[in-house]
């Protein structure tokens, strides 16, 4: 087989380059591990940047997000009883859309469908071979048959545990991380949301998360011990822990009901330079990853998918290589002013065992200079709806 993209990943990366290359006519071949059933029932962060709603308009899957997403003018901050709001519309002019990634994801799976977009589903042993020749291949199997694609680039977007990355000799690889020590236990519930937007909190007892999918399904999340599992944690010992970070009020409106999904996610910071080695470029967890505190996991992985999208269609319109030959810096700079706002706000909103009660003076002192400091919003402001891309 011969294509001109090979896309290896079927999750919103791969599927929103597949996509946004279809609208210039260039080809592709997306290369997905699992179903696409097992994709699409993955839960993940449903706060979208105004890059990512322009980017899906750009190909044109955002009718339905427009339709059923929630337009997020701010969002609220709570420490101890004490609650304030970060007013992003006031601050920046612009909103944040909640939108399930399983949304953005069923969306963009929709459009390639309609598209006769090439995905092949349940493939194994994906090799990536001449990444920095003038003629990769990729070979991979599916039900015991081999294939072999010929591509002339390849995009790495099988996210942080896939093949791409790995394809970069490790003598020309980078690779920053920090594992943090807790993880977050998320609840999905068929309650209705206790705000109607969404509320981050520092409580003595740790982080807590207050965020929701629609008005009738709420997604919140605790602070846990990396050593939980989600089998340790009733239903009743999950609600009783969220209503004891939350501010009373808030924890009296909460409603509670059965989870009907739980889950423990680790959280790590991760940047593997460079994002680009020969042909092979790598987008979204292939490349980076960041606590989920700041949302920008998604958001993230769009900005990178519009730069190599850029540096592809420039390509062919062109020949021009100016955008190829700078996909890695371009995206990595963005990359980085990420991965900065996910510490900081993960470590400003979380409390660990060898926090001292200066370090929990630090945090409140920096948390009331934010509420106080307009200046100190505005720049929250402009990392959580989105910096330029
Ligand atoms: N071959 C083919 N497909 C693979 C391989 C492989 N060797 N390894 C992984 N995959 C597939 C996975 O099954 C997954 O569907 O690649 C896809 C990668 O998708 P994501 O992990 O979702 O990464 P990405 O598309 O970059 O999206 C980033 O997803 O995980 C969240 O928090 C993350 O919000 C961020 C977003
Ligand atoms: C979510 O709704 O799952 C969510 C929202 C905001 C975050 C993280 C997760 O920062």
């Amino acid at each position: 087989m011969r294509t001109q993209v090979a896309i290896i990943g079927g999750g919103p990366s791969g599927l929103l380059l597949a996509q946004l290359l279809h609208t210039r006519g260039i080809e592709s071949i997306v290369l997905e591990r699992r179903t696409k059933d097992h994709v699409l029932s993955r839960i993940r962060a449903g706060v979208l940047e105004q890059g990512l709603v322009r980017l899906m308009e750009e190909a044109g899957c955002a009718e339905r997000l427009h339709a059923e997403g929630f337009a997020h003018d701010g969002t609220l901050i709570a420490y101890g009883d004490e609650m304030f709001r970060i007013d992003f519309r006031d601050l920046t002019g612009t909103p944040v859309i909640v939108y399930g990634q399983t949304e953005v994801t069923r969306d963009l799976y929709a459009a390639r469908e309609a598209a006769g977009g090439q995905i092949a589903f349940e493939v194994d042993d994906v090799v990536i071979h001449g990444a920095d020749t003038e003629a990769p291949t990729v070979t991979y199997t599916q039900k015991g048959k081999a294939y072999r694609i010929e591509a002339a680039f390849i995009a790495g977007c099988d996210g942080f545990h896939g093949v791409s990355r790995r394809s970069i000799p490790e003598a020309q690889r980078q690779e920053y991380e920090k594992v943090y020590p807790y993880g977050w236990l998320g609840v999905l519930s068929e309650t209705p949301p206790v705000n109607d937007e969404l509320i981050y909190a520092n409580s003595h007892r740790g982080f807590a998360l207050c965020s929701m999918r629609n008005e009738n399904l709420s997604r919140y999340y605790v602070q846990c011990a990396l050593s939980d599992s989600p089998e340790d944690w009733t239903d009743a010992a999950f609600w009783a822990e969220l209503k004891a970070r939350l501010p009373s009020e808030t924890a009296q409106a909460l409603v509670t009901g059965p989870a009907i999904e739980k889950s423990i996610a680790p959280l790590r910071s991760f940047v593997c330079e460079p994002m680009r080695w020969g042909r092979l470029f790598l987008c979204g967890d292939a490349a980076h990853i960041v606590p989920p505190t700041g949302a920008k996991g998604l958001n993230t992985a769009a900005s990178d998918v519009h730069y190599l999208f850029e540096a592809l269609a420039q390509f062919y319109a062109t020949g021009e290589t100016e955008g190829i030959e700078g996909y890695s810096a371009r995206a990595l700079a963005r990359v980085w002013k990420a991965e900065r706002f996910s510490w900081w706000f993960s470590s400003l909103m979380h409390r660990t065992a060898d926090q001292s009660e200066f370090d929990h003076k630090m945090q409140i002192a920096e948390l009331n200079f934010l509420r106080a400091n307009r200046a100190a919003q505005m720049a929250m402001a402009q990392n959580y709806v989105g910096l330029p891309y």
